[in-house]
C-alpha cells in the first residue's frame, strides 16, 4: 500500500495547526509526509471558507487532480476544515473523486475515515462531538503528551469555536460552539512541548481571549501561568477580540519578558454603523480607548489588524472611518478583505450592494496608506536594539540569518553562526520593504 501522504492546506493557524495533529496521526499509522503530489497514495486538503476565494482555490485544487485518480483508482482522496464541515455531503455528490469529508470536529477520527474510505464506503463525517465535562477537554489526552513541535515553534490550541456570530462570518458555523480546555490540560501541553525543544508558543483560538475554563480563570490567569513557564523564550496569542480585550491584559503584557509585545486586534470597520450590523458588539471609540492603553502602557507595542471594505451599506463615509483608523494607530501590518458574501450567515440577507469596482478602490486605498506608514515606521525602527528569535539562515545569502523581533517584525542579521530557536539582541540598521536588517551586538559592541 502506498503510505505517501500530501497535506494541502488552506486558512488559518488554526488549520495549519490541525494539519499538524493530522501528520502525527498518519505518522503513528506508519504514513510519511510528502511534498510531491504525483507521488501520494494519500492526499488531504484541509479548506477555509471564510471568503469565496479559498473556497473556490478548494474545487481548483480537487479538479487538478483528476488525472491522478484516473491514474491510480487506489489514490484515497480526504476533504478536511471548513468548507468540509459546512457543505459536508454535497460535496461527495459534487467531487465525484473525493472518498471522505470531515469537519474539524472528527479531526481525531482519521485513522478510522481513512480505513473506511479504502474498503470503497464513500462517508461524511460532519456531526459535532458533545465532549464531556464541564470545561471540554477536545484535545484528546495522548495529544497533549505528544503536542507538535515544529523547530522551536509549537501551536497550541486553548479554545475552539466561536459564539460571537458576527455577521459576515461562517467560523461559528464551521467551528461551533466555543470550548475551553482546562488549564491543567493546556499547562501540561505546554510544559511538554518545552521540554522537546519549543521556544515560542502560540496561543490559538478563534475568539483566543474569551478563553473561560471557570469563571474565576479566563485568558488573563491563563496568559500569566504560562509566561511563568521555564525555559519558553517568547509567548504569541491569536486573535483576540477587542470586546474581550480588557486593560489588565495589556498591564501583564507590560510586566512579562516573555508575553511579546505585539497584538493582532482585528478592528474590521471604523464606522460605528457598519459595527453594529456587522454585530461586532464594540464601538470605534471602545477600540481606540484600548489602544490608547495599551500604547501608553506599553511604548514600543506593535498592533496589527483585519478589516473589511464593501461590507453591505457601507458608504464613502463609513470607509472614511476605517482609513482614519488606519492612519490614527499606526499599524505594523493591516489585514484588509473585500467583503464576501458567505451563504448561511447573517449578512447574506442584505444586499451585498458596494461594487465591485468600489470594493477593489477601497481596498487599493487602505493598502497604498498602511504602505506608506509602514514604511516610516520601519525607518524610525532605525539605530534601535532589537531581540530578534532566529528562525534559520536566509535562504540565498551566505552570513546572513532571519527572524523576527519581539513585536513581531522580520528582520534580517548578519552572523557567521547562528541557531534556529537563538535569541540575539541586534541594532537595527537599515530597513527594506517589511524587512529590518541588522547586525547582532556582541557582549562588548
Ligand atoms: N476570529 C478572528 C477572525 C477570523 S477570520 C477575529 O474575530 O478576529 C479572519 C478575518 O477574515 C476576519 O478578521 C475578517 O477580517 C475576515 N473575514 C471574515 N469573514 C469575512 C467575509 N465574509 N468577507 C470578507 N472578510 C471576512
Ligand atoms: Fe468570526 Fe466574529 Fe467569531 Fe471572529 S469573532 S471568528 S469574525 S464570528
Ligand atoms: Fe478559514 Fe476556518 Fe480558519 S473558515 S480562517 S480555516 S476557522
Amino acid at each position: 500500500m502506498n503510505r505517501k501522504v500530501h497535506i494541502k492546506t488552506y486558512g488559518c493557524q488554526m488549520n495549519e495547526h490541525d494539519t499538524q495533529r493530522m501528520v502525527d496521526m498518519l505518522r503513528e499509522e506508519g504514513y510519511t509526509p510528502t511534498d510531491l503530489i504525483e507521488e501520494a497514495g494519500l492526499i488531504l486538503v484541509n479548506t477555509c471558507s471564510v471568503r469565496a476565494n479559498p473556497e473556490n482555490k478548494v474545487y481548483s485544487f480537487l479538479g487538478a487532480l483528476r488525472p491522478q485518480k484516473a491514474r491510480s483508482p487506489e489514490l484515497i482522496v480526504g476533504v478536511a476544515g471548513c468548507v468540509a464541515q459546512q457543505v459536508g455531503e454535497s460535496l461527495l455528490a459534487r467531487e465525484p473523486l473525493v472518498d471522505f469529508v470531515f469537519g474539524p470536529d472528527n479531526l481525531f477520527r482519521l485513522p478510522e475515515m481513512i480505513e473506511v474510505a479504502r474498503q470503497g464506503e464513500r462517508r461524511c463525517w460532519t456531526d459535532w462531538q458533545p465532549w464531556e465535562g464541564p470545561v471540554k477537554e477536545f484535545v484528546p489526552e495522548e495529544w497533549v503528551e505528544q503536542g507538535h513541535v515544529e523547530g522551536f515553534k509549537a501551536y497550541i490550541a486553548i479554545t475552539k469555536g466561536c459564539n460571537n456570530y458576527c455577521s459576515y462570518c461562517i467560523v461559528p458555523h464551521t467551528r461551533g460552539r466555543e470550548v475551553s480546555r482546562s488549564s491543567e490540560s493546556i499547562l501540561r501541553e505546554a510544559q511538554g512541548m518545552i521540554e522537546r525543544g519549543a521556544k515560542e508558543l502560540w496561543l490559538l483560538g478563534q475568539n483566543v481571549n474569551s478563553y473561560a475554563a471557570s469563571p474565576d480563570y479566563g485568558f488573563y490567569e491563563l496568559l500569566e501561568e504560562l509566561s511563568q513557564l521555564e525555559g519558553l523564550l517568547r509567548l504569541r496569542f491569536t486573535s483576540p477580540h477587542p470586546r474581550d480585550w480588557h486593560n489588565r491584559l495589556a498591564d501583564l503584557m507590560a510586566a512579562s519578558p516573555v508575553i511579546c509585545k505585539h497584538v493582532h486586534l482585528p478592528f474590521q470597520a471604523g464606522s460605528d454603523a457598519v459595527l453594529k450590523v456587522m454585530g461586532r458588539r464594540h464601538s470605534r471609540q471602545d477600540y481606540l480607548d484600548k489602544v490608547r492603553y495599551l500604547r501608553q502602557r506599553i511604548p514600543q507595542v506593535e498592533i496589527s489588524t483585519d478589516l473589511i471594505v464593501g461590507f453591505p451599506g457601507e458608504t464613502e463615509e463609513d470607509f472614511q472611518q476605517t482609513l482614519d483608523i488606519v492612519e490614527e494607530v499606526r499599524f505594523s501590518q493591516v489585514f484588509p478583505f473585500k467583503y464576501s458574501v458567505r451563504p448561511g450567515t447573517k449578512a447574506a440577507e442584505l444586499p451585498d450592494d458596494v461594487l465591485r469596482e468600489e470594493k477593489e478602490s477601497r481596498l487599493a486605498r487602505i493598502i497604498a496608506l498602511q504602505d506608506s506608514i509602514n514604511e516610516a515606521a520601519q525607518e524610525a525602527l532605525i539605530g534601535t536594539e532589537q531581540s530578534v528569535l532566529i528562525d534559520g539562515p536566509h535562504p540565498r545569502i551566505a552570513g546572513r540569518w532571519n527572524g523576527r523581533t519581539d513585536g513581531y517584525r522580520a528582520m534580517t542579521v548578519l552572523a557567521d553562526k547562528l541557531q534556529p530557536g537563538e535569541l540575539v539582541m541586534a541594532r537595527v540598521m537599515s530597513a527594506r520593504g517589511h524587512w529590518l536588517q541588522g547586525e547582532v551586538l556582541t557582549a562588548d559592541s
